[in-house]
C-alpha cells in the first residue's frame, strides 16, 4: 500500500484518504490548461479550512478556492469587502496544511482581498508574496482594465494568476447590487476586451460570475490559454466554481438561482463533493434552469 492511501488520523477523526490513489497526480497549471484545451471540465469548491480542504480533494475535486467569500460564510458579514489579508493568508494556511496531510493532489487558489492590491503593484506583489508563503498556488483579483498591469506584474514575476470577471463582489456597491452582468452589447464587448487582455497579460484563469452563458461561452473558445471557470454563467464555461456551503445547503442568506444543493441527494458531505465532481464533469450541472439570468 502506498502513503497515498493512508488516512491521517487527528483528535477529531481521520483525514481521508484520496479516492484514486494510484492514479491521482498533484494538479498542475499545464495540467489544467491542457484539459481547458481538451475539454474536459475543471471543477472548483471553496474551503476555508483544513478538513473540508481534505474531504474536497479525496472527493476528486481538482482546484481549492480560499475565496474571500469567507468574509460570508464563516465571519457572518454582508459582503466581502470587510474581510483582510490577514483573515486570507489564516485561513491559505489551514487549507494548505489540510492538504498536505491528506496528502492531497488539488490546485490551491487563494483571493486578494479588497484594499490589498489597488495602491500598486507594489502593494499587490506584496499581498501575492504573503498568499503564496501561505502556502497557495495561484492567486485571485477581481476587475478588468485597471487590473492588467497588475496580472502582468504580478505573472513576470512568477506567480500564477486567476482574474475575476462579471459580477466581482468586491464592487458591488459600485456595480449597483448582485446582478447579472454583461447583458447588453456594450457591456459585453468591454467584458471580452477585458478578458482577452488579461489573457495576453498572463492570466491563465477567469472565474466568470453572473454572466449570460452565450458570452461565457464565445469567451471560453476565446481565451485558449486561460481557462474560464463559470459561476451562474452557464455550462458552457472550462470548469464550474461554487461556494461550499451553498452547494451544501447550509448558506445564511438567499441561495443563488444557479445553486444546486447535491447535499439533498447525497448522504454525507463527501459524497455531495463527489456528486458535484461528477455532475461538473458529465456537464449535467449546470443545467438550463441553474443561471442568474
Ligand atoms: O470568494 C469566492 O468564493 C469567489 C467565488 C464566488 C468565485 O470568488
Amino acid at each position: 500500500m502506498t502513503a497515498l492511501s493512508t488516512t491521517s488520523a487527528t483528535p477529531y477523526g481521520t483525514l481521508p484518504p484520496a479516492s484514486t490513489p494510484a492514479t491521482r497526480k498533484p494538479i498542475s497549471l499545464p495540467r489544467l490548461q491542457e484539459m481547458h484545451q481538451r475539454g474536459e471540465k475543471i471543477t472548483m469548491l471553496t474551503a476555508y479550512d483544513a478538513t473540508f480542504a481534505a474531504v474536497a480533494d479525496a472527493a476528486g475535486v481538482e482546484t481549492i478556492l480560499v475565496g474571500d467569500s469567507l468574509g460570508m460564510v464563516c465571519q457572518g458579514r454582508h459582503a466581502t469587502v470587510g474581510v483582510t489579508l490577514e483573515d486570507m493568508a489564516y485561513h491559505t494556511e489551514s487549507v494548505a496544511r489540510g492538504l498536505r496531510r491528506a496528502q492531497g493532489t488539488a490546485w490551491l487558489v487563494a483571493d486578494l482581498p479588497f484594499g490589498s492590491y489597488q495602491e500598486s503593484k507594489e502593494q499587490a506583489i506584496r499581498s501575492a508574496n504573503a498568499l503564496m508563503r501561505a502556502g497557495a498556488h495561484m492567486v485571485k483579483l477581481e476587475g478588468g482594465g485597471w487590473t492588467t498591469d497588475v496580472v502582468h506584474f504580478l505573472v513576470e514575476r512568477g506567480i500564477p494568476v486567476c482574474a475575476h470577471l462579471g459580477l466581482t463582489p468586491q464592487t458591488v456597491h459600485s456595480l449597483g447590487g448582485y446582478r447579472v452582468q454583461g447583458r447588453n452589447d456594450a457591456d459585453a464587448q468591454q467584458l471580452r476586451q477585458h478578458a482577452l487582455a488579461l489573457q495576453d497579460a498572463g492570466a491563465t484563469m477567469v472565474v466568470l460570475e453572473m454572466v449570460p452563458a452565450a458570452l461565457a461561452t464565445s469567451l471560453t473558445h476565446e481565451l485558449p490559454h486561460c481557462a474560464t471557470i463559470g459561476i451562474g454563467a452557464g455550462k458552457g464555461t472550462a470548469g464550474q466554481v461554487l461556494v461550499m456551503h451553498d452547494m451544501l445547503g447550509v448558506n445564511l442568506g438567499k441561495t443563488p438561482k444557479f445553486v444546486r444543493n447535491f447535499m439533498a441527494e447525497s448522504d454525507s458531505i463527501r459524497g455531495a463533493f463527489a456528486a458535484y465532481v461528477a455532475a461538473v464533469k458529465s456537464g449535467s450541472f449546470p443545467d438550463e434552469t441553474q443561471h442568474a439570468w
